[in-house]
Formats: structure tokens, C-alpha cells, sequence
């Protein structure tokens, strides 16, 4: 067997560890059927991102790009019943369609989902001195990425988690961004945004790779300092 067939490892690990949970994938299934993009993250991300929320004992969690609030159900899931997430989303059918599958998997009384462009939602959240996030999930717009860890790093305590999704883009990072016509800005913010966690003195961080369902790609984690 070949690294192409990652797939299907994705769905034998999804079978062998009894990942999926109905009520998540059949909102996975909601979104699709609503028209939502599939660039959701893997049955096995979302519970590494629950895992992540438990084992950093995380009870406020902030997510930017809801979608149709797959990843959202999974930070709901990790913070349980009486932690909180926000969610920032700026697509009016991506939050509509995320309450609804939030509301089916009985999870909505544990979300806030902000509807509006994210760094002015989260300039507001700075602004109100909102109390700091336990962990930080950032995949939304990548050209973005920098702006929205700038206001993260705002929004945090020393130990809070930053995870960004989507750092690695089938190795396109590798690139000079102007070869790649309307995914430029997208691939430059993930590049300066790998820059910034290199370079800023107030977070620890790394990236891994992965493959599976979602093709070659990888996420960023650091730590608050
Ligand atoms: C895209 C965005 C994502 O957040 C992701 O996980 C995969 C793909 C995209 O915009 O293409
Ligand atoms: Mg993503």
C-alpha cells in the first residue's frame, strides 16, 4: 500500500477506534447537503481537538471559521456541559446551518456563534476585556492568519493553546505565493503566519504534517508563554 490510500486508513481508524459520533456526522452531512464547501476537518481531527480541550483541563474555547460547525461540535464536546465556546463566523448560511447542527446535536446551549467578520469580532471581544481563552482554533480566511493570532495572542494567558489549521497546503508553503494566482494571499498568510510564531517572544510553537481524508496538510500548535 501506497501513502495515497491515507483515505482509507482515516476510515479504518474511524471504524477500529469508533471515532465518528452519529449526531456530528450527520451535521457533516447537513452541510454538504446545504452547499457548505467539504473542507471540514477529519472525524479523527475533531476528536484530537476534544482530546486537546480535555487534556489541557480548557473550559473557554474560541474558534475562528465555524463552517457548519463540525469542528464547533467537537470544541463543544471537549469543554462539555458547562464550558463555552465562540465561534466566529462571517457567512450568514455557514452560521445558520451551524446553529441548526448544533441545535440537533444538543450542543447549542454551550456555543456562541458570532456572526461577522472575525477581526472585528474579535477586536470587540479585546475591547470588552472578555475573560482569556483556554485554547485558540484558528481556520478561517488563511490570509488572515496573522491578524487573527496578533488578536489570539490578545485574547490568551500564559498556557493558553493556539491551533491553526491548514499550515502545510499539500506542501504548497514550499511555493513563492505569486505562482499561485487566486490562492496567493491564502498562501502567504499561512507562510507569514509560521513566520509570526517563529518570531513572536510570547508563544512556543510547532507544526506537524498529516494525511488522510483531507489530503496533505498539517496544523500549528503553540503554547501561550
Ligand atoms: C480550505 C480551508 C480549510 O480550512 C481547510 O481545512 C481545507 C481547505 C480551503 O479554503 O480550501
Ligand atoms: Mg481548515
Amino acid at each position: 500500500l501506497a501513502d495515497h490510500e491515507s483515505p482509507a486508513v482515516d476510515a479504518y481508524l474511524n471504524s477500529a477506534l469508533g471515532l465518528e459520533i452519529p449526531e456530528l456526522e450527520a451535521g457533516r452531512e447537513h452541510a454538504h447537503n446545504a452547499g457548505l464547501p467539504h473542507i471540514e476537518i477529519s472525524t479523527a481531527q475533531g476528536k484530537f481537538l476534544q482530546l486537546l480541550i480535555e487534556i489541557s483541563a480548557s473550559t473557554r474555547v474560541l474558534e475562528i471559521g465555524t463552517l457548519g460547525g463540525y469542528s464547533t461540535s467537537w470544541l463543544a464536546r471537549g469543554v462539555g456541559a458547562s464550558g463555552t465556546v465562540i465561534s466566529c463566523e462571517v457567512e450568514p448560511l455557514h452560521a445558520s446551518v451551524a446553529r441548526e447542527n448544533l441545535q440537533r446535536a444538543g450542543l447549542s446551549d454551550r456555543v456562541e456563534i458570532r456572526l461577522g467578520d472575525a477581526v472585528g469580532t474579535l477586536d470587540s471581544l479585546i475591547d470588552s476585556r472578555t475573560t482569556p481563552f483556554d485554547l485558540i482554533f484558528i481556520d478561517a480566511d488563511k490570509r488572515n492568519n496573522v491578524a487573527y493570532l496578533q488578536r489570539a495572542l490578545k485574547l490568551s494567558r500564559p498556557g493558553t493553546v493556539l491551533v491553526v489549521d491548514n499550515v502545510i497546503r499539500a506542501g504548497k508553503i514550499l511555493d513563492d505565493p505569486s505562482q499561485h494566482g487566486l490562492q496567493e494571499a491564502d498562501i502567504r498568510g499561512t507562510q507569514e503566519a509560521l513566520l509570526w510564531l517563529r518570531d513572536s517572544k510570547q508563544v512556543s510553537a510547532t507544526a506537524l504534517q498529516t494525511v488522510g481524508s483531507k489530503g496533505w496538510d498539517g496544523f500549528a500548535l503553540a503554547r501561550v508563554l
